[in-house]
């Protein structure tokens, strides 16, 4: 009696936590950020075009600063803060991010960080590929001296690893090392990474599991771009049948947080994931959320 008991229990609780991964339109979200690189550039790359027969074009997405530090920390707080410089920042514990949002609903998250020379690393540069520029977790407290969250800042390597044990998290932010992502080198070598690390993953069952891959850039290389103007592709399962088509709502990288907290209902920061203007949520989604998305006519310049 008492083991049937205990047993129930422990499905329950199973459950719940099943039932907590479950969002209405995915249930991983998988974030790759590319580097500085204009709209018109990246569209007219042929490495970019090939992988649209596979994926959703966002063809208005749009950065919101420069250089590249403000644009990842927005993206996982919903403000850059006044940032406007790629230096060492750290912002104490009481700035929340999404970190905390998928915590509270038991969601599961990781940043993968290629080239970082250890688990947590907060080091600026490991003097090779890796560039804390281009990591935002551990510049927050919130994550950075909480050991259990500061240990999910992992190598790339450990994506492998992750995925061969069914352990890919609800929300994971991938960055590539300074020339993966297009930072050192060109669009066509990001375009050729991109298409090497995507092709078998999107052939992979054990990473295909309700899974939303969102592949975009950090930021326009023409500052004087007001609109700030850059390409996103989704990929995965999560948009199954709708492949080559294109997805025109405006959004930005607030909209990496709103569509995440629209998808597992998970409440918000209250920052510029709650500005109308600039956190509507990737279309699907949003339609099958019930967000209303706004048309945004006359956007604030982002540069
Ligand atoms: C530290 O992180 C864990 C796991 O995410 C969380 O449950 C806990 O509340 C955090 N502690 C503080 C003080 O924020
Ligand atoms: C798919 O994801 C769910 C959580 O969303 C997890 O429970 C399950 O083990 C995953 N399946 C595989 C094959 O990874
Ligand atoms: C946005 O514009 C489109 C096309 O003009 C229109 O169909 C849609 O209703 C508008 N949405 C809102 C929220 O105003």
């Amino acid at each position: 009696m008492l083991f049937k008991k205990f047993v129930s229990l422990a499905i329950l609780a199973a459950t719940a936590t099943a039932q907590a991964a479950k969002g209405k339109a995915f249930d991983h979200v998988f974030i790759v950020f590319l580097e500085n690189t204009d709209y018109s550039l990246a569209a007219s790359d042929a490495g970019f075009r090939a992988l649209l027969s596979k994926s959703v074009l966002l063809n208005n997405y749009h950065g919101l600063h420069h250089p590249s530090q403000p644009n990842y920390l927005a993206s996982i707080a919903g403000d850059y803060f006044s940032i406007s410089d790629d230096s060492t920042h750290q912002f104490d514990s009481s700035y929340k991010t999404v970190v905390d949002l998928l915590d509270a609903q038991h969601l599961t998250w990781k940043t993968y960080q290629e080239n970082i020379p250890s688990v947590c690393y907060s080091g600026s540069s490991s003097k090779s590929l890796y560039y804390r520029k281009h990591n935002p977790f551990v510049s927050f407290d919130s994550i950075y001296k909480n050991a259990t969250r500061c240990n999910n800042v992992v190598p790339a390597t450990q994506l492998a690893t992750d995925i061969n044990n069914g352990a890919l998290p609800n929300y994971a932010l991938y960055t590539p090392n300074i020339k993966n992502d297009g930072h050192d080198t060109t669009v066509a070598y990001a375009s050729n990474w991109l298409t090497g690390f995507i092709t078998p993953l999107l052939t992979n069952t054990k990473f295909m599991n309700n899974t939303l891959v969102i592949v975009t850039f950090d930021e326009a290389d023409d500052y004087s771009d007001k609109t700030n103007h850059v390409l996103g592709l989704l990929f995965g399962d999560a948009i199954k049948g709708l492949e080559n088509t294109v997805d025109s709502t405006y959004l930005t990288h607030y909209s990496l947080i709103s569509t995440v907290e629209s998808n597992w209902g998970l409440g918000n920061l209250g920052r510029n994931d709650v500005n109308k203007q600039l956190s509507n949520v990737i279309g699907f989604v949003a339609a099958k959320t019930g967000y209303q998305n706004v048309n945004v006519t006359n956007p604030p310049p982002l540069n």
